[in-house]
């Protein structure tokens, strides 16, 4: 068999990076997306250090907010490597803030970044998944879209319609073999979360029952089971990686 290629919006990021070196190690051509020039050179030198070179990854430069830019990524991923098997949407951004200092440039930032890139990248793969009979769509949410959290109206917002949009795309495309499932992480040791105020970054953390943030590793686990043969009855759900921060009925 072929390798399958995965593409992971936001693939440079502290979780993204944990995402591409895993499913690398698990013999996936992996092409990472990234948006904004330079934040790329991490992501190079952690694939290099975990052994992993140009025949199992490639880097793809792209606005996931610009539904046309994807387009044109898409196709270029196509012609270079193949059709894409695994779509993991991990783009996200936050801007945090109490909802009544909330401008509508922090609003609209995460909505685009982290729910509108979601389809935006999603849309441009379903078909010829379907089409190929096999697929796996993994959509990167957060326990805040459950749970809410103090400051994150916008990221809470944006993360709880990834999870609705998995469980509507999930029915219409499980007969075509194609799957399509959430993660929620809890608080990640990521520059995500190193960026909270300190105090408040501590306050949390007293909150998780496991006593620690959780690894980027811990997550990319996840999204390679999900993207497995041995996930191929699962879809629709969404999986809590949180260290018991918060627990679903
Ligand atoms: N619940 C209730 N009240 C709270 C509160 C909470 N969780 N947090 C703060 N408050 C209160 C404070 O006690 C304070 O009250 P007083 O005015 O009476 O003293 C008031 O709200 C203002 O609090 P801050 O000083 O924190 O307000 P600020 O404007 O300086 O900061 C903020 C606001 C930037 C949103 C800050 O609270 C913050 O960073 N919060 C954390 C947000 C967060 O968890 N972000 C997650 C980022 S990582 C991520 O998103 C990944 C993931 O998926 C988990």
């Amino acid at each position: 068999m072929n390798k399958r290629i995965a593409l992971v919006t936001g693939g440079v990021g502290g979780i993204g990076t944990a995402v591409c070196k895993k499913l690398a190690q698990e013999g996936v051509f992996v092409v990472a997306n990234y948006g904004i020039p330079g934040t790329e050179s991490r992501w190079k030198e952690s694939m290099a250090a975990a052994g992993l070179n140009g025949a199992s990854s490639a880097l793809a430069f792209g606005d996931v907010t610009d539904y046309d830019a994807m387009t044109g990524m898409v196709k270029a991923i196509n012609d270079a490597h193949g059709a894409i098997d695994i779509l993991v949407n991990c783009a996200g951004i936050t801007r945090d803030a109490t909802f009544r200092k909330m401008t509508p440039e922090h609003w609209h930032a995460v909505i685009d970044t982290n729910l509108t890139s979601v389809f935006n990248v999603t849309r441009q793969v379903i078909d010829a998944m379907c089409e190929r009979g096999w697929g796996r769509i993994i959509n990167i949410s957060s326990v805040n879209a459950v749970r809410g959290q103090f400051g994150q109206t916008n990221y809470s917002a944006a993360k709880a319609g990834i999870l609705g949009f998995t469980k509507a795309l999930a029915q219409e495309v499980v007969k075509k073999g194609v799957t399509v499932n959430a993660i929620s992480p809890g608080y990640v040791q990521t520059d995500m979360t190193n960026a909270i105020r300190e105090d408040v970054r501590q306050q949390i953390v007293a909150q998780i029952p496991a006593g620690r943030m959780g690894l980027p590793e811990e997550i990319a686990d996840s999204v390679a089971f999900l993207a497995s043969d041995k996930a191929s009855y699962i879809t629709g759900t969404n999986l809590s990686v949180n260290g018991g921060l918060h627990m679903y009925a």
